[in-house]
């Protein structure tokens, strides 16, 4: 890639943090120590953090400005009223609920919605909003495109609904009481949706007298996506092309911390009066107050303003070419990753990096571990451990490792530290060994199950008091 062509950052630096550097003996002991589960080591034994997108990011200096007007009235603060405002303007929705972050908002939203034994179809559900629908007793379906489930195919929406099979599921035998639809599709390579391809879902759903519900924690880097890549929408802002999405739905679930820029909050948004009524008493009960749900007014305020620096054309150029310079650098190397680089961030192809394990032997997991290993590098499996339910035994599923970018954090030299010791694990990627699980807890599995290399020697009991 021509120097001219290296993401410029559209922004400088006010203030810094140091970047831990553990060396090989001290990642060696933290693997250990975190029973190979990569949640679990702390902040200090990691080079480079690409575990999540999440509330990573950095703040501006607008942002921080706005935490010094905090209005920490209980009832009826003004950081809740801009926020309010905010929101109803870009999505059009006119009750904004705040929640302390995403999967509140999906407990609220599938609470006042969800009976047992309900359908809830989705291009892919991520972990937080399957593990809601099933604690309600409904059944998750994904029902994305064929082509989302092919890591090579370079299509250019595959965060898109099969139609003919949505439309099968609402002819179907079950209740379903509402449609979601995730902007951009994080579980399956972070994948912009089409707006035709929305247009399509909502027509279907209207059909059958179902609401429509966006997942919109990416809604803005899906939206500069579709503005790249959809016939007819390059000269439009990221604002009137989100605009158009929510027109088509009837409310949202945002997780604030990946598009809101901010390290914690969301809210869930909806036109119905009556379910906004249900809402607000689950708020009340689980969250808080109407006008905080959750959150310092301060956040409210940091989360507005952050809402808006998301849509900046040039903020959002520079994010989508730190995912290309990293793929760019892969390809040079030939590495395996689910294509075409989406919205934020790679996703390794497990299956093609690591053919000779078998799934068994959780070769996601196995190609997490190796990253931190060799450069201190933390990533995330998305596979069969956080995927259980997609997984057949003895099957390939699709098997990635993520590398999530936070937002405003990382520069092109830290990314190419990282392509580097992709690329050095590349190179010795036959001498890697597989894992085994030792424990794995009932729900949302990845978070805290533990592992060992396959075949070690389990450690011996510690001797009681
Ligand atoms: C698509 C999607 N939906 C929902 C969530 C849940 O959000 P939170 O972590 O704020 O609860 C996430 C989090 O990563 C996500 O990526």
């Amino acid at each position: 890639m021509p120097d001219s062509e290296l993401p410029f950052e559209p922004y400088r630096t006010k203030v810094v943090e140091r970047i831990p550097n553990p060396s090989r003996e001290e990642r060696e002991k933290a693997l250990d120590r975190a029973h190979y589960n990569l949640f679990n080591l702390t902040s200090d034994e990691i080079r480079i953090d690409l575990l999540t997108d999440s509330g990573t990011g950095a703040m501006s200096d607008r942002q921080w400005a706005g935490l010094m007007v905090g209005d920490e009235t209980y009832a009826g603060s003004r950081n809740f009223a801009r926020f309010e405002r905010v929101v109803r303007s870009m999505t059009g929705y006119p009750h904004v609920l705040p929640t302390h972050q995403g999967r509140a908002a999906e407990n609220l939203l599938f609470s006042a919605l969800c009976r047992p034994g309900d359908v809830v179809p989705n291009n892919m559900h991520f972990d937080t909003t399957q593990a809601h629908v099933l604690h309600q007793g409904a059944k998750p379906v994904n029902l994305a495109v064929p082509e989302a489930y092919d890591p090579n195919s370079d299509f250019p929406f595959k965060g898109n609904v099969d139609v003919a099979a949505l439309e099968q599921v609402l002819r179907g035998p079950d209740p379903v009481p509402l449609v979601m639809v995730t902007i951009t599709n994080n579980t399956g390579g972070g994948q912009p949706v089409s707006l035709a391809n929305l247009r399509e879902v909502a027509r279907v759903a209207r059909a059958h007298r179902t609401p429509l519900y966006l997942d919109m924690c990416r809604w803005a880097e899906n939206a500069y996506l579709v503005r790249e890549r959809e016939p007819g929408q390059a000269g439009r802002t990221p604002l009137e092309i989100g605009r158009d999405f929510f027109d088509l739905a009837d409310g949202a679930t945002m997780s604030a911390k990946k598009d809101g820029l901010v390290n914690i909050g969301g809210f869930v948004a909806t036109r119905d009066d009556g379910l906004a009524e249900r809402l607000k008493e689950l708020l009340i009960l689980y969250e808080g107050f109407p006008t905080y749900g959750g959150l310092a007014r301060r956040d409210l305020e940091a989360l507005a303003i952050g809402l808006e620096e998301a849509t900046e054309i040039d903020y959002l150029e520079h994010r989508i070419a730190q995912v290309r310079f990293l793929a760019d650098r892969l390809d040079r190397a030939g590495v395996p990753y689910f294509r075409p680089p989406g919205g934020h961030g790679i996703y390794l192809d497990v299956n093609r990096f690591l053919p000779h394990l078998p799934p068994e032997e959780l070769p996601g997991q196995a190609l997490a571990v190796e990253l931190y290993r060799e450069g201190g590098v933390r990533t995330v499996e998305i596979g069969a451990i956080m995927f259980p339910l997609e997984s057949v035994p003895g099957r390939r599923s699709i098997e990635l490792v993520r590398l999530a970018i936070p937002r405003r954090t990382y520069s092109v030299s830290h990314l190419a530290y990282v392509a580097d010791v992709i690329v050095r694990v590349y190179a010795r990627r036959e001498q890697i060994g597989g894992l085994e699980m030792t424990y794995r807890p009932e729900r949302l599995p990845h978070f805290t199950a533990r592992f060992r290399p396959k075949g070690a020697t389990p450690p011996t009991a510690p001797h009681g008091p």
